[in-house]
């Protein structure tokens, strides 16, 4: 069986629904990154999700919800009896400050980036949450992601549709290059407009908010739209979660070529695998083409490369990341560097988090 590419429409989306209520899984398409999607009240589906990306149980999941009607985006009431009533969280466990901040945070970036770790009701399956006694749920901005989740009628676990370590999938074609044959459809909702994961931010009993992934949205912006401060948490592991060793963790977004970070003076100052095979060269800014032609004169061998974005934009840097890093993947280099990302400001903070971590 190979993974078939559904465009979307209604019979796309009511194959994949019902795909999803049998307890089947499905690639999903978010504004994030493609996400492997699976009923999240079904314990059997989410054995299937860990099963399919090869990744290991401790790492919980990302539950998605859309509501039915428009997002009462005005009325922090409303929004927060959407919450409960999606069945997923207790948000009676949380003080009415913590409350509030909950509620602010859903208006200003609901639906979009970012989710929210919240005390969880114990009808969520402990395979989602690794037994933590908190749930991660995220309200994707993808017309899509909404529909395809509205027509299953249940809320989605979905983590991203990669193999356990890979890079994160921005098209179909790259859940297909990652998943084929191990899921029966994937639908494609075009190339990922955010292009880097989600910010998973927690909010505590007494409402202390904390970031526990930087992402799509930044921790300034979380602090303005919530009035309180925010820090930042844990890298990958959330607390009371065992990891058995740092190199198994999903969130290293590795290409299988070993991927450097390079210095100030760029690869004059890189250590190259010695003999005439190509290299991959990721900048940061710049012109790609004139880059090549540069080094490839300076160091006698070809140097293929990619750039984030030409002038140095965030958002265009963040929709490319993992599309450049693929595509260097698959080049035929031998070895990656990358420039850094120049500031940990807004976007800049999960930019340079991924590249990071795809550093090891
Ligand atoms: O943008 C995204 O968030 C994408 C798309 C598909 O929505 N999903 C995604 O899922 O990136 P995944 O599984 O690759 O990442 C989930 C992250 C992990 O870092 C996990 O540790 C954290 O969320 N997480 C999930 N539940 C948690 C919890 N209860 N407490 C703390 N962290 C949690
Ligand atoms: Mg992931």
């Amino acid at each position: 069986m190979h993974t078939r590419i559904l465009k979307p429409g209604p019979k796309a989306l009511a194959e994949a629904a019902a795909i999803l209520r049998a307890g089947g899984l499905v690639g999903m398409p978010t504004e994030t990154v493609y996400g492997l999607a699976g009923s999240a009240f079904d314990e059997k589906a989410l054995a299937a999700i860990f099963a399919a990306k090869e990744r290991p149980t401790f790492d919980p999941l990302i539950v998605h919800v859309a509501p039915p009607v428009d997002w009462p985006a005005e009325d922090a009431g409303a929004r927060l009896a959407f919450l409960e009533s999606t069945g997923l969280v207790d948000l009676a466990q949380l003080t009415s400050r913590a409350r509030g901040r909950v509620a602010a945070l859903a208006a200003a970036f609901w639906p979009g980036p970012l989710t929210l770790v919240l005390p969880k009701r114990p009808r969520v399956p402990d395979l989602a949450t690794s037994g933590l006694p908190t749930v991660a749920v995220r309200m994707p901005a993808h017309p899509v992601a909404r529909a395809l989740i509205l027509e299953a009628g249940v809320p989605v676990a979905a983590p991203s549709a990669n193999r356990f370590g890979r890079i994160s999938p921005t098209t179909a074609k790259d859940v297909v290059a990652e998943l084929d044959g191990r899921i029966p459809v994937v639908l494609d909702g075009g190339a990922c407009g955010v292009g880097v994961e989600s910010t998973v931010a927690s909010v505590s009993r007494g409402g202390a908010i904390a970031v526990l992934r930087p992402g799509g949205v930044s921790r300034e912006a979380l602090s303005t739209a919530a009035a309180a401060p925010v820090t930042a948490g844990p890298r990958t592991v959330p607390a009371g979660v065992r990891r058995s060793s740092p190199g198994t963790l999903e969130s290293h977004y590795a290409p299988s070529i070993p991927l450097r970070l390079l210095g100030a003076r760029g690869l004059a100052g890189a250590s190259l695998p010695p003999g005439s095979d190509p290299v991959g060269l990721l900048l940061a800014s710049g012109d790609a083409r004139r880059a090549e032609r540069h080094w490839s004169a300076k160091l006698s061998r070809r140097v293929v490369a990619r750039s984030l974005s030409e002038s140095g934009n965030a958002e265009e840097a963040a929709r490319r990341l993992f599309s450049a890093l693929r595509a260097l993947d698959a080049s035929g280099a031998v070895a990656l560097f990358a420039e850094p990302w120049p500031d940990e400001k807004g976007l800049g903070h999960a930019i340079a988090d991924r590249l990071r971590r795809a550093a090891g």
